[in-house]
């Protein structure tokens, strides 16, 4: 053993994999695991603000969802998830910004088997895997300038709704964005658009907030049920519906939301001004909305 710093000391990330805490550089899957080889897994991310966790109920109810999807067990209880990954934010800790604010991000594939076949394996010891890192502020430049967006066509396939690690799609799709200078892809199937490459999406029409209804065709963002419970409690309108194509073209303000980036205001879209071009006033006070409920999950006054 060399008596080098190590773990928290040498400031490396500490990550959980399969019952063991462990500094990253020391964590090793076999080549053989189903997730490497087929994209046999399923992710959640989950911010946590002062050490907390945002919503982990609902992560955890998306997660079984998705082991429910790709019909794989969850290797885990709800309280064993619970204090896996508040050790795991706890160990981080020196990592974080001076906020404490991480995102943490999991992952369950089906392990490994020792041939590969695309069949499920007769004993399957999934493979469990957990890391969170720091979760930067929001970059003021975006609530100044908004960004740029593209749409694209929805190349993914039908279980959208399912948060598998096979995400190759979605990274082509955010890849050609980023070569056209724009921060996320707009998805449109069937002459309507559904969400970003790795986000939500809402439209501003006429003073109401409008989303897409859940369904195969879009990951159920916890960030986006949290925009439509803010919006409830705060008296402003909203609802969810199909937004064509031709709407989106319209909207008064575009926005788009995940755990990471929170809510941000789409201000250009195909190199085109949405609105006046600037993050719009229901972004504004849905943004200060999101940021007092972030304040109050700090405090332990939310989850
Ligand atoms: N992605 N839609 C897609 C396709 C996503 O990948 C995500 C999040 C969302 C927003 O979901 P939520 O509000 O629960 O984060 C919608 C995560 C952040 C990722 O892949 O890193």
């Amino acid at each position: 053993m060399s008596n080098e710093p190590r773990d928290e000391d040498a400031g490396e990330a500490i990550v959980y994999l399969n019952g063991r805490f462990l500094p990253v550089s020391e964590a090793c899957i076999p080549v053989t695991d189903r997730g490497f080889l087929f994209g046999d897994g399923v992710y959640e991310v989950i911010p946590a603000y002062g050490g907390r966790l945002l919503r982990l109920p609902h992560h955890l109810q998306r997660l079984q969802n998705s082991l429910d999807g790709i019909r794989l067990h969850n290797p885990l209880s709800s309280d064993r998830w619970r204090a896996i990954l508040e050790e795991l934010l706890q160990r981080n800790r020196a990592l974080a910004g001076p906020d404490n604010d991480q995102s943490v991000y999991l992952q369950v594939t089906r392990g490994s088997a020792a041939k590969r076949d695309h069949r499920f394996p007769e004993e399957v010891v999934p493979t469990v895997y957990a890391t969170s890192t720091p979760l930067p502020a929001p970059d003021p430049a975006i609530a100044e300038h908004g960004i740029r967006a593209v749409s694209l066509d929805d190349i993914r396939w039908r279980y959208c709704d399912i948060k598998a690690v096979t995400l190759l799609p979605n990274v082509l799709l955010r890849q050609q964005a980023t070569e056209r200078d724009a921060a996320e892809a707009i998805l449109i199937r069937d002459g309507l658009a559904i969400e970003g490459s790795a986000s939500n999406l809402f439209i501003v029409r006429d003073g109401i907030i409008e989303t897409p209804p859940k369904g195969p065709q879009m990951l159920p963002g916890i960030t986006r049920d949290l925009v439509l419970e803010l919006a409830a409690r705060h008296g402003l309108a909203a609802r969810e519906s199909d937004i064509p194509e031709a709407l989106l073209r319209t909207a008064a303000e575009i926005w788009i939301t995940s755990s990471t980036r929170e809510i941000v205001p789409v201000t250009e879209l195909d190199g085109k001004a949405v609105g006046d071009g600037r993050p719009g006033p229901l972004w504004k006070k849905m943004s200060a909305l999101y940021r007092d409920y972030k304040d109050a999950v700090r405090r332990g006054a939310a989850e």
